[in-house]
């Protein structure tokens, strides 16, 4: 059988740092309430004309790099993204001729929070089908740009940045311990939008509106979808969470990861954490870790890795992979 293999893994953070003190000359906060409220203690903030998709592009290049594969090489682009340069075309299709594609598919994926799950399940079905044999896999935003300043209770928890990975069709025999990606599962419930939506669009008022959230219903649920998703992950694949050597979540609020943690009976040290840098980058958080503990050694070869992300919608998602 064709299995799609991480080869590569990839991330860029924009170059200028905003602290919880620099926040708190701009809104009544504190370093104090954002720590131990969330975890966070600083994000990254595009530049003025630095946009999704030159993120998005500095992230694949590097996650090819790391794959050792040519932009050439690459049949198909996913992007995960809430915060796309223009309305249309794709961002998927401006990053392709960023790195000088011209071959393939690229379009986007709009699951928010939970984007690159989406788009990880969608591009490792193109390949195990055969319709594609490499594919860069991006998530990449700038919710600097559709937050509200003023709203102290929402402009703190999120950042800028980008993550990629380079996934590649193998032939596998198609066990647990083979590598590659085991399996994705994607679940989404509408009725919950007016706990995480975002207050414009071009067919409603032709704005591009503000992010606007109820903070503890989010919480709530969050914890919820996401230890159940993971549950079923394993479950799908008669592993149990003493087999997963590394769980990568979407970095929304270390109170979020360690309930979670805790009620899946992973220990602390097996889970990603990079939200006390990076805050919240919905699409591009699960990819970002991905990198930093790929690229630092933790994540490696036989390894069993388990992501999972929840967005607005709500969207929800979890990947298990064999490194
Ligand atoms: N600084 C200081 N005080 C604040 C701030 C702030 N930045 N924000 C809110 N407060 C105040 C509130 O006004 C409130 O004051 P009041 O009691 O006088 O009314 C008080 O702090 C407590 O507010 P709560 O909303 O009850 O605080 P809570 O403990 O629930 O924490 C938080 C809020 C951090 C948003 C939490 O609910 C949370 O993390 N929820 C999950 C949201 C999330 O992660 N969203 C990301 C997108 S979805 C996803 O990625 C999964």
């Amino acid at each position: 059988m064709i299995r799609s293999q991480i080869l590569g893994c990839g991330a860029y953070l924009p170059r200028k740092v905003l602290t919880n003190h620099d926040l708190s000359a701009m809104v009544d906060t504190s370093d104090e309430w954002i720590v131990s409220r969330t975890g966070i203690r600083e994000r990254h903030i595009a530049a003025d004309g630095e946009t999704t998709s030159d993120l998005a592009t500095l992230a694949a290049r590097e996650a090819l790099r790391a794959a050792n594969l040519p932009p050439e090489a690459v049949d198909l682009i996913v992007v995960a993204t809430a915060t796309p340069d223009e309305t249309f075309p794709a961002t998927a299709t401006l990053v392709q001729a960023k790195l000088g594609i011209s071959r393939g598919a690229a379009f986007d994926v709009g699951a928010v929070c939970a984007g690159f799950l989406y788009a990880i399940a969608i591009a490792d079905s193109l390949v195990r089908t055969g319709n594609a044999g490499t594919a860069l896999v991006i998530g990449a935003e700038t919710f600097s740009r559709i937050l509200d300043w003023q709203d102290r209770s929402t402009c703190v928890l999120f950042g800028d940045g980008a993550g990629a990975v380079v996934l590649r069709a193998v032939e596998s025999a198609g066990g647990p311990h083979d590598r590659g990606i085991l399996s994705t599962h994607l679940h989404a419930d509408g009725r919950q939008h007016d706990y995480l939506y975002v207050d414009g669009g071009p067919s409603s008022t032709q704005t591009t509106g503000h992010l606007r959230m109820a903070g503890k219903e989010v919480f709530r649920h969050a914890v919820n979808n996401l230890s159940s998703v993971v549950d079923e992950a394993l479950e799908a694949n008669g592993l149990t969470a003493a087999d997963i050597d590394w769980l990568v979540p979407h970095q929304a609020n270390q109170r979020i990861l360690d309930a979670t943690a805790r009620r899946l009976g992973i220990a602390p040290e097996k889970v990603v954490v990079t939200i006390d840098r990076h805050a919240n980058t919905s699409a591009a958080s699960v990819p970002l870790a991905l990198a930093e503990a790929a690229g630092d050694g933790r994540i490696r070869a036989g390894h069993l890795v388990v992501m999972e992300a929840m967005g607005g919608g709500f969207t929800w998602g979890a990947c298990v992979a064999r490194w």
